[in-house]
């Protein structure tokens, strides 16, 4: 996946004109808050825009880093956040080579995973999402279900049954729960997402 990609795909077009644009992150914030206390660290990967950090600081979370392979939607965050970014780090980075330099009580993936689709950049994010993640901490993953689209923003993706996904993270997480979701993208289409939240072993 290219960084360039993603920067063309933020410099070309409004937050709210993605297909993945959500004016309320329902499910993340449900998951975070179920799994995540106040002071956590917590870790949004392939963040985008997304206004689950402006959210989570807003309700009191106090340690929050947002990770996006673009720098344009990261500095989009930082500085719609402003004087709330003091609880947020900004790190722009591919996450499948990602050098974790701290370990996360709870990683979010919204819509990211799923653009993986040779084994080695899925080894490869396994790889960092258990360096990333403390024993007894917590991983969300939110992917296109089996029945979901097979492209996003151009690209081809993987699509996952709960079965699926928990068994790919298996070596280092055990299955907490997991749900289906109906994304209504802006344009009104109806996309079918698979949810896990995994426990690191
Ligand atoms: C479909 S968007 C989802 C954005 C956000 N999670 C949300 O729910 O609104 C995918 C995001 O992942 C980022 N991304 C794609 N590949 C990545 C990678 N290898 N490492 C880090 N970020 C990546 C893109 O820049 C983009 O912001």
């Amino acid at each position: 996946m290219s960084a360039d990609h993603w920067q063309k795909v933020y410099s070309s077009k409004k937050a709210d004109q993605v297909s993945w644009y959500q004016s309320e992150p329902e499910v993340s914030l449900r998951l975070t808050k179920t799994n995540a206390s106040f002071a956590d660290a917590i870790i949004d990967v392939g963040a985008g825009q997304s206004s689950l950090v402006d959210r989570l600081v807003q309700d009191g979370y106090s340690d929050v880093t947002v990770l996006d392979i673009s720098d344009s939607a990261v500095e989009e965050i930082r500085n719609r956040l402003d004087g709330a970014s003091k609880f947020v780090s900004f790190v722009v980075a591919d996450v499948s080579n990602w050098r974790p330099t701290q370990t996360f009580d709870f990683w979010h993936d919204r819509a990211v995973f799923h653009f993986l689709t040779s084994t080695s950049d899925i080894d490869a994010y396994l790889s960092v999402v258990s360096q990333a993640v403390r024993r007894g901490g917590v991983a969300v993953i939110g992917t296109f279900a089996e029945d979901g689209p097979t492209q996003c923003s151009g690209l081809d993706v993987s699509r996952y049954s709960p079965k699926n996904l928990v068994s790919l993270f298996s070596e280092y997480f055990e299955f907490e729960a997991s749900e289906l979701e109906k994304h209504v993208t802006p344009a009104g289409a109806v996309q079918h997402f698979t949810w896990v939240t995994l426990r690191r072993k």
